[in-house]
């Protein structure tokens, strides 16, 4: 039976906050995760080829090229993928994707790249139904939790469960049934729902608890979570990071701060917040290592939320934000270079405030400049830091 893959991808991620199927996971991205699976099966024989829907103004440069060629549905028996805009609703973009779906398919499958860990399995599994007979075939997970009828958070009855499951993608119909379906041009939230609205069966297969769609922020977590070493390695729940940052010394004054400890000096340090470039290295090491970006993006100093703030109680927010996404810290190491103050007196004071905050592996160390450039000049204070942390969920 002639199979062609539908895979959308043109969702603007309204509830994650941007455009979820670009976010990488272990490394790939959402979508790329999905044509995957289905350049397999092109591999494999079972589907002849793949229609990409992505959103009108295209997905940028964040998937390979060289997975990706542009060219209408044709005969072509590489498992290129023919990529087409989507529409203002998943029922618009899964027409559109239907639209550059050739003529002589027989059964189509539709996938939504939100889901990154559907199984090839899974996907023969709804194909093989189709292929036997099924006009429509469908993954479902039995419901484990009681469910209620709520209005608001008032409960109006208790639902016996066994009546009811929740669906997944990859969804695989008869090319002419999914067609007249979509003739509606009605927007529900997947297909079968159409193919129930026109009286043709809609049939269930084993669905996969894996198989999770990332709808907000915390899905992503859970998915990275769900990465186990034996997906992707031994070494894989192991992250490096550096961060580096030098502030100018500015007016006359008592002392500067350094890794949250008062330094007396007679110049303090310029900058938005209390300008510890020694905390903000180490911060920038804990957020590059978790891949959550950069100080300026968590704490932008154009914020006056941030100015004069303590930098210790923005390393304490990484801190948690780290924990939230299962890392534990294994260690920072930090060089401070410095003309002036000699730092050596409070090396100890401030691993242990920063320890107290980050739970220690901390280790600070100072150095000269010798007196060359503008460190040596004694126009400012550079720190660089590394950090490595593990995921231990
Ligand atoms: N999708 C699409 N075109 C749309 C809307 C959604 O191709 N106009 C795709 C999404 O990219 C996703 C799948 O349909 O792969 C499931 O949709 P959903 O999880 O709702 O994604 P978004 O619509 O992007 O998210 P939100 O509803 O939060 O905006
Ligand atoms: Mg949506």
């Amino acid at each position: 039976m002639n199979t062609w893959a539908i895979i959308v991808a043109a969702g603007k991620g309204e509830r994650f906050g941007s455009m979820k199927q670009l976010e990488l996971l272990s490394g790939k991205a959402l979508t790329e995760w999905s044509l995957e699976l289905f350049s397999r099966l092109v591999e494999d024989g079972l589907v002849e080829g793949i229609v990409l829907v992505v959103p009108p103004d295209g997905l940028g440069t964040y998937l390979p090229q060289e997975k990706v060629t542009n060219t209408p549905g044709g005969t072509s028996s590489t498992p290129s993928v023919h990529i087409v805009a989507g529409g203002d609703s998943r029922s618009a973009s899964v027409r559109s994707g239907l639209a550059a779906v050739p003529e002589r398919a027989e059964a189509v499958v539709v996938h939504d790249a939100a889901r990154p860990l559907a199984s090839p399995e899974l996907a023969k599994s709804v194909i093989n139904a189709v292929r036997n007979g099924a006009s429509a075939a469908i993954p479902a997970l039995e419901i484990v939790d009681t469910m209620k009828e709520v209005e608001g958070s008032k409960v109006l009855r208790t639902l016996d469960r066994t009546h009811y499951v929740t669906v997944q993608t990859p969804q695989a119909f008869r090319a002419n049934v999914l067609r007249r379906a979509h003739e509606s041009g009605h927007d529900t939230t997947d297909d079968a729902t159409l193919v129930e609205m026109i009286g043709e069966d809609v049939v269930t297969v084993p669905g996969e608890r894996n198989n999770i769609k990332v709808t907000t922020t915390d899905d992503l977590v859970r998915l990275n979570r769900l990465m186990g070493p034996e997906k992707t390695g031994p070494m894989s729940k192991l992250r490096i990071g550096n961060g580096f940052d030098m502030h100018r010394f500015g007016h006359r004054d008592s002392h500067l701060v350094l890794g949250g400890i008062n330094i007396p000096h007679n110049k303090s340090l310029m900058g938005h917040s209390d300008a510890d470039v020694l905390t903000h290295a180490v911060i920038d090491a804990l957020l590059g290592a978790a891949g959550l970006g950069d100080i300026g993006h968590h704490f932008p100093d154009t914020d006056p939320l941030w100015s004069g703030a303590d930098s210790i109680e923005m390393l304490r927010q990484v801190v948690e934000m780290l924990h939230n996404q299962s890392y534990h810290i294994v260690n920072i190491d930090v060089t401070a270079i410095a003309e002036s103050p000699i730092l050596s007196p409070y090396i100890v004071s401030i691993q242990s405030r920063l320890s107290e905050v980050t739970g220690g592996g901390i280790n600070v160390k100072a150095t000269s400049p010798e007196g060359m450039g503008a460190l040596g000049n004694e126009e400012g204070i550079a720190c660089l830091a590394s950090a490595l942390i593990v995921m231990v969920a």
